[in-house]
């Protein structure tokens, strides 16, 4: 018969007491505990017990697994505490009234521009709401006169959750939901994050802003919406921009126009970013339809209202010379840092 089980502990601690890393506890480990370990092997000496003491034996040497296992376990906790210890006490012990080394940190250009835009509008009445991000087909399309099957769909092409419900491809989304919760008279403006399954380049994305608005009221015309659109882009730019307005068609309004900006990155001649045109599509416009005015519980026998969907993400773009829509959610903080404010 080999070891006893009385000197294998004596050696288990003394070995125990030599040990100091990690390493070295696993290969403790491996030695008694193993498939091969010593503790294990203990029981191949179960022949030699008279039948009568071996239930107790088998106790035992599982008493002893567990004690070693458990002192094992112990040791390496207390080797963690004192590393913890010896770091914090020399080397990453923080001194809180030195300067630090890291910049400032920035808003991003979106939020700055949404904030400027929200100040606009804000200051000319209207409320700023905020709706979901994900959405169902109703609020998304029927709701905005846009049924199953129209061809308009197409190009909101957006990602879908296996219950139906789908990232929101516009903010006029929330159209809906906001007519319902106030009635008319109505101003608010409703910026929000939307998606669209696109091929990315330089002037598309994924994800992108928008910054939506409708007006309700009774003797709404096109000559409003002019003079709301002028004077924020006007505010905006801090100078007179150059602007078209060119007919539009979307389901939710009639008659719809596109609004044009002169684009500021090439001052009109011709860039990638404005698909060499001179001119960037920025917010597309019209006097709201009957459908969804109805639709959202207006009375359109009183009422008339337009609405605009305000490209955030061109707009913050156009207004600091941003070349490539991916740098905006590149999380890359070589370009965006610049914004500081
Ligand atoms: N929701 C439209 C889009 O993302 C943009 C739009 C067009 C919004 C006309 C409007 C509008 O409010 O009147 O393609």
């Amino acid at each position: 018969m080999g070891i006893t089980m009385e000197e294998l502990r004596k050696q288990f601690y003394e070995h125990l007491q030599q040990a100091n890393a990690a390493e070295t506890f696993e290969e403790l480990r491996v030695r008694y505990l193993g498939k091969k370990g010593e503790v294990t092997g203990l029981l191949k000496n179960m022949g030699a017990i008279a039948p009568e003491q071996r239930k107790e034996y088998g106790a035992k040497v599982n008493a002893l697994k567990e004690e070693v296992e458990n002192s094992i376990k112990d040791r390496i906790a207390e080797a963690h505490a004192r590393e913890l210890e010896r770091r914090i006490a020399a080397t990453e012990r923080y001194d809180l009234s030195l300067p630090s080394t890291l910049s400032e940190g920035s808003y991003h250009p979106i939020t700055l521009v949404q904030r400027e835009v929200e100040q606009i509008f804000a200051s000319m009445g209207f409320t700023i709401e905020d709706y979901d991000e994900i959405v169902d087909d109703y609020h998304c399309f029927e709701a905005l006169n846009i049924p199953k099957h129209h061809p308009a769909r197409d190009m909101q092409d957006t990602y879908y959750l296996s219950n139906g419900q789908l990232l929101k491809t516009h903010t006029s989304a929330a159209q809906n939901a906001i007519m319902r919760k106030y009635g008319a008279p109505l101003r608010a403006i409703f910026p929000g994050r939307c998606f669209r399954n696109e091929s990315t380049d330089a002037c598309h994305e994924n994800t992108f802003f928008q910054m939506e608005g409708i007006m309700i009221d009774e003797n709404i015309s096109i000559s409003n919406l002019i003079y709301f659109m002028k004077t924020m882009l006007s505010e905006v730019f801090q100078r007179d921009v150059k602007v078209r307005l060119r007919p539009g068609f979307f389901p939710f309004v009639e008659p719809g126009f596109e609004l044009d900006i002169s684009c500021a990155i090439c001052g009109g001649k011709g860039c990638p970013s404005c698909k060499n045109s001179g001119w960037l599509e920025l917010c597309p416009c019209g006097m709201i339809h009957p459908n969804v005015l109805k639709a959202g519980g207006i009375d359109t026998e009183k009422y008339t209202g337009f609405a605009f969907g305000l490209g955030l993400t061109r707009l913050a773009m156009m207004k600091y010379g941003i070349k490539d829509i991916r740098d905006l959610n590149s999380g890359n903080l070589k370009s965006l840092d610049q914004f500081v404010k």
